[in-house]
C-alpha cells in the first residue's frame, strides 16, 4: 500500500527537475498525478514516464503560473480528469539572477499565491456542483 493512494496530486514545474522526480514518486506511492509545466512537452514527458511505468494514473497540461485564468483551468482539469483534487505542490520556479527581480518574484512568489488563493475561490464556485469538492476543501485545509 502506497503512502499516496487514493490521493489526487497537482504539482507546478513537473517538467523536469526535482517537478519530475517528485511526480514520480508521488505516482509510485499511489497518486493519482497532474503534471502542470509552462514547458508542455517537457510535462507531457513526465506524465509518459509514469503511466508507461504503471505506477498510476497522470495527465499532464501547460500552465504558466503567473496567469491566473490557467491555474483556475488547472485546477478544473485535474478534478475534472483525475476525479479530485487532495494535494498541490507548488514548485514550480526559476533560480539565478539573469531572469532579474521582477519576473522571480513573479514566479517563485506570485505564482504560489496565486495558486493558493485560487484553491478556495474554486471551491466555492464548484459548491454543489461537484461531488469532489469536500475532497478538494479537505486537501487545502490539510
Ligand atoms: N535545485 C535546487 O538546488 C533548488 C534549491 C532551492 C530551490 N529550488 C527551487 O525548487 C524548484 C524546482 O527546482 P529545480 O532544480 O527542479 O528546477 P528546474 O528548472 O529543473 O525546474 C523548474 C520547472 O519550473 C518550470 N517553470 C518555470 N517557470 C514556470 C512558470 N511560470 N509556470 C510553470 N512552470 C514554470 C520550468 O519549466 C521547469 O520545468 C524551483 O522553484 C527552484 O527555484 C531548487
Amino acid at each position: 500500500m502506497g503512502k499516496l493512494d487514493g490521493k489526487v496530486v497537482l504539482i507546478t514545474g513537473a517538467a523536469s527537475g526535482i517537478g519530475r522526480a517528485s511526480a514520480i514518486r508521488m505516482a509510485a506511492e499511489g497518486a493519482a498525478v497532474m503534471c502542470a509545466d509552462i514547458d508542455l512537452a517537457g510535462v507531457r514527458e513526465t506524465a509518459a514516464m509514469i503511466t508507461e511505468g504503471g505506477s498510476n494514473a497522470a495527465a499532464a497540461l501547460e500552465l504558466d503560473v503567473v496567469n491566473e485564468a490557467e491555474v483556475q483551468t488547472a485546477l478544473q482539469s485535474t478534478v475534472d480528469e483525475l476525479g479530485g483534487l487532495d494535494v498541490i505542490f507548488n514548485n514550480a520556479g526559476i533560480g539565478g539572477n539573469e531572469a532579474g527581480w521582477d519576473k522571480t518574484i513573479a514566479i517563485n512568489l506570485s505564482g504560489v499565491y496565486t495558486a493558493c488563493s485560487t484553491v478556495p475561490r474554486f471551491s466555492r464556485s464548484a459548491v454543489g456542483a461537484r461531488s469532489s469538492t469536500p475532497r478538494l476543501l479537505r486537501g487545502w485545509s490539510a
